[in-house]
């Protein structure tokens, strides 16, 4: 008999690093979610960006049942055809010719910040260690990545924090031109921001860091864990730019819902790594190298990434629907399946209340800061769900404009 759980016992048990909702997530399918009451959601956030088949998918599920059947886990001092079959994958789909595996978003910019700093410093000599990342970023929460991520609350608790690493304004080129100069070995930015509010990047921001950190030596990285595999529509949103990194960090929807994080990289970088000089236990294991080939084979497909675009619309048509109505958002951004509603002056500092009132009406959302409702569902989210939890959505509007959350 197992014991029996309840949301209380997060509280008893838990660091209280998070406060999550107050339903306790039980069993899910598709973009439907039902709680340990049975109570039904409609999953628009989709386990912030990750579960981007839906939940339980058949193939996702056969996939991992037929590794788990056969080989879980070595360390790596030996390799897998899972996982090597997804580097080829990786590498047959985007600019990359090398790829490191790693479990998470944070540790793959952690290994992307790593390599360009070895990089700089195998070339260019140990002057060379600038780091330039943006105010409102968000690059993950190891030491390096918070201290990359500029937002003073995640970082300033934790100080000392490591050196060389400024802080431009993301979309401001003269801000970025201002800091690089010929010490600086990397800038990293998200092509689209989440976390911080949904921010798309202007194209002719990106081609402005291309060719500064073409004049100064210093590598491009895009922080594509939030934006990547399909999110945007594009495979990788640098295809929907045409502006090409030097190293790109993919996690979050590679696996579907199963821990799994990626570097993607040249030849000519990727072999500054080299035997001893960074590594993880878990990075590179079958059952994630199995699960996260079969969601490539599935999401890097015409129509399923047209489909992202017509789901786009769905969305936003909806939302602009229930705009007009209620007058709530000053803004419906985003890209693809990442889209963002800036709430009005009148409702300023509120999307957390947007998000309780929506899983009150059996719909779940996310926020990307206390202005910003977003949305990451599913990429091949039915029509059907996709209007049921819009309704939804709208009733939990009203509610808040009442007064009721
Ligand atoms: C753009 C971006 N980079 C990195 C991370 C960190 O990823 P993880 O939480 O898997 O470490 C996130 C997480 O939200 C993210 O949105």
């Amino acid at each position: 008999m197992q014991q029996s759980v309840s949301r209380q016992d997060f509280d008893r048990w838990m660091v209280p690093a998070y406060s999550p909702a107050s339903f306790v997530p039980d069993r899910a399918e598709g973009s439907r979610l039902w709680d340990q009451n049975g109570k039904e959601y409609i999953d628009f956030a989709g386990g912030i960006a990750v579960n981007a088949l839906g939940h339980a998918h058949p193939e996702l599920q056969q996939a991992l049942m037929q590794q788990a059947a056969k080989l879980w886990h070595t360390g790596n001092g030996y390799t897998n055809a899972p996982i090597l079959r997804l580097a080829k994958q990786l590498i047959d789909a985007t600019f990359a010719e090398r790829v490191f595996f790693c479990n998470s978003g944070a540790e793959a910019n952690e290994a992307a910040l790593k390599l360009a700093r070895k990089y700089a410093h195998d070339i260019f000599g140990p002057e060379k260690s600038g780091i330039i990342a943006f105010k409102t970023a968000f690059p993950g929460r190891t030491l390096l990545t918070v201290s990359a991520g500029g937002q003073p609350a995640y970082s300033k608790d934790f100080a000392p924090l490591p050196g060389g690493i400024e802080h431009a304004v993301f979309n401001d080129l003269d801000s970025v031109a201002a800091l690089i100069n010929d010490q600086t070995a990397a800038v990293i930015v998200e092509p689209i921001q989440g976390e911080g509010g949904v921010m798309p990047a202007e194209p002719a921001f990106l081609c402005g860091l291309r060719e500064l950190c073409d004049r100064h030596n210093a590598l491009l990285i895009f922080d594509e864990v939030q934006s990547g595999v399909g999110r945007t529509g594009s495979l990788y949103a640098y295809m929907h730019y045409g502006v090409t990194p030097d190293v790109l960090s993919t996690a979050k929807a590679l696996g579907g819902g199963f821990p799994i994080g990626a570097m993607l990289t040249t030849e000519k970088l990727g072999a500054v790594l080299n035997v001893g000089s960074h590594g993880t236990t878990y990075g590179g294991n079958p059952l994630a190298g199995a699960v996260g080939g079969k969601v490539m084979e599935l999401i890097n497909r015409p129509d399923v990434l047209e489909g992202v675009q017509l789901r786009h619309r769905w969305f936003t048509d909806g939302l602009n629907e229930i705009n007009q109505r209620l007058h709530l958002f000053k803004e419906i951004r985003g890209l693809g399946l990442l889209i963002g509603c800036v709430l009005n002056e009148d409702f300023s500092g509120k999307a957390k209340q947007f998000s309780l009132a929506a899983a009150e009406e059996g719909v779940m959302v996310l926020i990307a800061g206390a202005n910003v409702v977003r949305f990451a569902p599913a990429l091949i989210i039915s029509e059907q769900d996709v209007q049921e939890g819009l309704a939804r959505f709208a009733r939990a509007c009203e509610s808040v404009i009442k007064g009721g959350s």
